[in-house]
């Protein structure tokens, strides 16, 4: 709710409160923003800042109407040029050279953002929510600029949005260097943890922690995408911030290029945070009349660590950013062509690959990269989006009826923003590509940008991509992009626009995928960028899904996944079961373990199933049936991270602990990767968040059996025969023998599990495979499933519940 009162302005979601007032020179000043507030108007008043004394070297906004000093308290927009030294929000340098603004209060107005301006992607809300955004108009005195903050608040979900305008009402051009999307100015004691989330190709998501007591810490993009670098997603809060513990802010930014994100920490503790277009790639002129508006930035508030901004980011994006046709439906399981033929696609092995995929259950056949043009390598044909009859003699067309005809969906790659060197489209439009004439451009995997700021180029990819989708019937498309930007260049644009290259990109993308989401409405696209390289809040406005990473390794997998969950729901990440030894650290991971973090995903396969033996297509079909019983809850429940991102202690074995809970609460998954096992130690117990503790559950595990080869030359303890350790008569035990897993079967309350834990089976330490033991070695995962139970008649534990209140 948004409610006004003598210039105090309050936005409320179900559980903060965020405050600010127009002072009386009509600067504005944040006054709070945490957890709800019970208001009077008094108690506003006793919250405004009102100084005495100044300090030695205070500068005073305006010495008629005040005596506060804009460097000193908290804002809500900072500029330069009244004294505030923060780094600013808004920073435009006017005709005659100067750079100092002086915006103040003019007017409000509230009312319902139906679109987002200047084609940017906006958090999409439902038609009854009128009155659900606030309108700051603001002036420069002077040049008569004007600056609007806009302001929309997501009740449910404890979020408030934010963007900022800038038109121009003078009668001279006004230049923008920085035009941050949002501010947030917090009093602290001098120090604040800061998350975020570092990286790499195959590396995505790293968290880290920074403690910050002064100065500045910055995390930025710079290479035309919201970057695996940096995502924009970031936390900050009290220094003893934990999973569950502490007050805390999160931010994301609905924007796909170069992003900035700054904490700031000044003189007298104040904390600022500025998110937006990064703006040393952001220089534009507005003529008069003319306007510019930032991405949309999302924030909210926790008092409960890390977990709770969590759940409020997973609800934001799952209920206001990803939209359409497959908004809430099950996202189908698929089965990947790269990783089991690169780029040798040929139509027998497609087909293949496609019958064994239908035969395990598998409900998508995604045909990826090699399809089209002379593509044999990566060193060609991007940009050429025709069929290419030698490997599909059918082509798109005739290939999709076969696939659709062994009940299957289909599915396609594109990689549209590209052209290689060596293809027909770039001998015919060079200048399509983006380069600087007379230069010798940098290549990225062998392959140029095209110049999405060009709209010939937007009519070009929408018109391909029409026809791919078309023919190809596709159900699915998998949109992938493999290079980061180099030369920020358009033949096309005259040297004083250059500096609005890298947006203008954005934005060109931005309209071409708008156009082609709007034409197929069902189609499910999956955003890609070598993996994870434009994993934002942009794309998710279109595309319901995004391809994590390009590292399938399970392990690293497990870090991945646990970082993008700090932010993001697993409803909109792509994950899948790879081959072992993987194909990025060749490392072996039991199928079993590969398929416990995948399933914690958009489930999907991308290997060879061809090549696999009768017992790994059996496992797979049991996987694939399992994810289809516990896909509502794997995919939409409430995530929760059992562990932080880093070993606490010595016995902190595992790579991470989730645990999925259904809306309703009345079905669970909790699963578990062990790392590295500890000899002797096997006192595992199972705990759970987000049960309701009143509740009686059945706790149990799937029946597995593990390969006897696993044991190695220890088979001889047993065997009345000696076995030579990886012989022909070891591997043909192995099929006759298999080692029972452990059995799990517990009625228990959704409190004791939350509160107390129960113990699990002992784990194998070395002195005897006996009874109802655990293997959980190194990279071995479990899978436990939680279902509400009624209790049995005359147990009496309902009862017993009941007398404790169910607490
Ligand atoms: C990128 C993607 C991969 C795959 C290849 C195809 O690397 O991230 O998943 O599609 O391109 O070239």
């Amino acid at each position: 709710m948004i409610t006004e009162n003598n210039g105090r302005f309050l936005i409320e979601t179900d559980h903060t409160s965020y405050l600010f007032y127009v002072d009386p020179a009509g600067f504005l000043t944040h006054l709070y923003y945490g957890e709800k507030l019970f208001l009077t108007e008094d108690g506003i008043d006793a919250m405004i800042p009102v100084i005495s004394n100044q300090n030695g070297c205070s500068i005073i906004a305006d010495q008629k109407e005040s005596t506060v000093s804009l460097d000193d308290w908290c804002q809500e927009a900072s500029s330069r040029g009244r004294g505030d030294l923060g780094q600013p929000m808004i920073e435009l340098v006017y005709a005659d050279g100067s750079r100092s603004s002086d915006f103040r209060f003019e007017s409000f107005r509230i009312e319902r953002i139906k679109e987002q301006p200047d084609g940017l992607p906006g958090a999409y809300k439902e038609e009854e929510q009128e009155g659900s955004s606030l309108v700051i108009v603001l002036r420069d005195q002077k040049s008569r600029t004007v600056l609007e903050l806009v302001y929309s608040v997501f009740e449910e979900c404890d979020c408030i949005t934010r963007f900022a305008r800038v038109r121009n009402e003078g009668e001279e051009p006004v230049r923008i260097l920085r035009l941050m999307s949002t501010q947030l100015d917090v009093r602290t004691d001098g120090q604040q943890k800061i998350l975020s989330f570092s990286g790499e190709w195959a590396r995505e998501m790293e968290p880290v922690e920074t403690i910050l007591s002064a100065s500045r810490f910055t995390v930025e993009s710079g290479g035309g995408t919201s970057s695996n670098k940096a995502n924009p997603f970031i936390i900050f809060g009290e220094t003893e911030l934990s999973e569950t513990y502490g007050q805390c802010y999160g931010f994301n930014l609905l924007y796909s290029g170069n992003h900035q994100e700054t904490l700031e920490i000044g003189g007298h503790g104040r904390a600022r945070f500025l998110s937006g277009i990064h703006p040393e790639f952001l220089e534009i002129t507005l003529q008069p009349l003319e306007s510019f508006c930032s991405p949309e930035a999302v924030q909210t508030f926790s008092d409960g660590g890390y977990q709770q901004i969590s759940l409020h980011m997973h609800a934001f994006v799952r209920e206001h950013i990803v939209r359409g046709y497959w908004k809430k439906k099950e996202r189908p399981i698929l089965i990947n062509s790269w990783e089991a033929m690169y780029f040798d696609v040929r139509e027998k092995k497609v087909l293949k690959l496609a019958k064994e995929a239908a035969k395990a259950g598998i409900e998508l056949f995604v045909l990826d990269d090699g399809w089209f043009g002379k593509r044999n390598s990566d060193k060609e044909a991007l940009g050429d989006w025709k069929d290419n009859t030698e490997k599909l003699p059918g082509g798109l067309a005739g290939l999709s009826e076969r696939i659709h005809a062994m009940g299957m969906k289909f599915g396609i790659w594109v990689e549209p923003e590209m052209v290689s060197e060596n293809s027909e489209l770039y001998r015919a439009h060079p200048d399509y590509a983006v380069t600087v004439p007379g230069t010798e451009p940098a290549r990225g995997r062998n392959q140029l940008l095209l110049d999405l700021t060009r709209e010939e180029v937007q009519e070009y990819l929408i018109r391909e991509m029409t026809g791919v989708f078309t023919r190809s019937r596709a159900d699915y498309v998998k949109w992938d992009m493999n290079r980061n930007f180099s030369d920020y260049y358009s033949q096309a644009l005259p040297a004083e626009e250059q500096g609005i290259f890298a947006h203008r990109y954005v934005l060109g993308l931005y309209r071409v995928i708008r156009e082609l989401t709007e034409r197929f409405p069902k189609i499910l696209f999956e955003g890609c960028a070598s993996g994870g390289n434009r994993f934002d809040l942009g794309m998710l406005c279109y595309m319901p899904q995004i391809w994590a990473s390009d590292c399938t390794d399970a392990l690293q997998r497990a870090r991945i996944q646990n970082g993008y969950s700090y932010g993001y729901p697993q409803s909109v990440l792509g994950a899948h079961v790879s081959a072992s030894p993987n194909h990025q650290t060749l490392r072996r991971i039991p199928l079993e373990s590969r398929f416990a973090i995948a399933c914690a995903g958009v489930l999907g396969y991308e290997c060879n199933l061809s090549d696999l033996s009768a017992g790994e297509l059996a496992e797979i079909r049991e996987e694939v049936k399992l994810y289809k019983e516990w896909r509502e809850v794997l995919q939409f429940g409430q995530f929760y991270r059992l562990k932080g991102h880093a070993a606490k202690g010595r016995f902190d074995t595992e790579a991470v602990r989730w645990n999925i809970v259904s809306p309703d609460g009345t079905r669970a998954v909790g699963i578990t990767f062990q790392n590295q096992v500890l000899p002797n130690y096997s006192h595992r117990y199972l705990k759970t968040r987000g049960l309701l503790e009143d509740r009686i559950y059945h706790v149990y595990n799937r029946s597995l059996k593990y390969d006897i080869r696993r044991m190695g030359d220890l088979i001889n303890t047993v065997s009345p025969i000696p076995v030579k350790q990886d012989s022909l008569l070891h591997g043909a035990l192995s099929h006759l023998v298999q080692l029972d897993g452990e059995k799990e079967d517990h009625i228990v309350t959704g409190s004791i599990l939350n509160k107390a834990g129960i113990p699990l089976a002992s784990g194998y330490q070395g002195t005897g495979f006996e009874g109802n033991t655990a293997f959980y070695q190194d990279y071995d995962a479990r899978i436990f499933l939680i279902e509400e139970a009624a209790p049995a008649e005359g147990t009496g534990i309902r009862e017993a519940v009941s007398r404790s209140g169910g607490k």
